[in-house]
């Protein structure tokens, strides 16, 4: 592989144990240690080692009665799971019965898109105002389905991220390479593009609460899982660009999810992986036993 050994320099690699092996390198120098909180924007990065998140991404399935449906039977199982944040990102239409049913049970609610003004002329797109009055506190930008059939850009993406941040909704955006762009080689180059463009103006301190999601296009829906190995060198390469352009403490802090072809039976290899810090989940997360055993991993 091409790919530099930059990346968290507390990693440690194997299996977790606890939080520890995550804590980041940069904890000596700070005076302060705070609490990670995730829901506000600190005013600086945190310090703290970094909390695995599992996020579903519904995609175009579920009515509102599915999405209630879904959350009956998965809410028992993911009972008191305080080792992982959870986040369920349903289509818009279930946005507000989903908010209803996770209400009480620690399970955080997303958007999987969202436009970035707060009104405007922009037919059938919906603002981060619309979402904020309904209460998510997370939004998906720049998937993979968007750059590639509604033509969003980096650009695009960043204009979404910077209404996101400053709305008090937490983004989860996503950057990978198709396949062609792998088999050429050119990974990394797509990678450090992708980063440095949707991250373009964002300051150390407002890029707090952001949560990065590498997601190979050529592994989503398709069954072919990026190995650990291969995910976790990706995610070492957005972090060393997170440091270049936001600085060490940051990237240390940022949390970066594998998406892909994340099923019950390779989260546990994924999640082992000390550079992978959570997964975003599309086809296994429509079912709530198969998310239940990814979010218990
Ligand atoms: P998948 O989708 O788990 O079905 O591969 C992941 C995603 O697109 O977020």
């Amino acid at each position: 592989m091409d790919l530099p050994s930059v990346g968290n320099p507390g990693a440690g690699g194997g299996i977790r144990e606890g939080f520890s092996p995550r804590q980041v390198s940069s904890v000596s120098m700070v005076t302060i240690p705070r609490a990670p909180v995730l829901y506000n924007h600190p005013e600086e990065p945190s310090t703290m080692p970094r909390k695995p998140l599992i996020a579903a991404n519904w995609k175009m399935y579920k009515t509102p009665a599915q999405a209630q449906e879904f959350f009956k039977s998965f809410l028992p199982l993911v009972a008191n799971h305080e080792r992982d944040e959870i986040v369920v990102c349903p289509s818009f239409t279930s946005i507000s019965v989903v908010v209803a049913a996770a209400t009480g049970s620690g399970v955080a609610v997303g958007a999987q898109n969202m436009h970035f003004a707060d009104e405007g002329a922009y037919t059938g797109e919906i603002s981060p105002l619309m979402l904020k009055a309904i209460g998510p506190t997370h939004v998906i930008l720049g998937h993979s389905e968007r750059r590639q059939y509604f033509a969003e850009t980096d650009e695009l993406i960043n204009k979404k991220l910077k209404a996101a941040l400053s709305h008090q909704l937490i983004p989860i955006v996503c950057v990978g390479e198709v396949l062609a762009e792998r088999e050429a080689g050119k990974t990394n180059e797509v990678l450090v593009r992708q980063t440095r463009g949707v991250l373009a103006g964002i300051t150390a301190a407002e890029a707090v609460p952001i949560i990065i999601a590498y997601e190979p296009v050529w592994a989503i829906g398709t069954g072919k899982t990026a190995t650990s190995q291969i995910a976790a060198e990706a995610h070492a390469v957005i972090r060393g660009e997170v440091a270049k352009v936001l600085g060490q403490p940051t990237a240390d802090a940022v949390r970066i999810l594998y998406g892909g072809s994340v099923k019950p039976d390779n989260a546990a290899s994924l999640m082992a992986e000390e550079e992978i810090d959570g997964a975003l989940v599309g086809g296994a997360s429509l079912d709530p036993q198969s998310f239940a055993k990814i979010v218990n991993y």
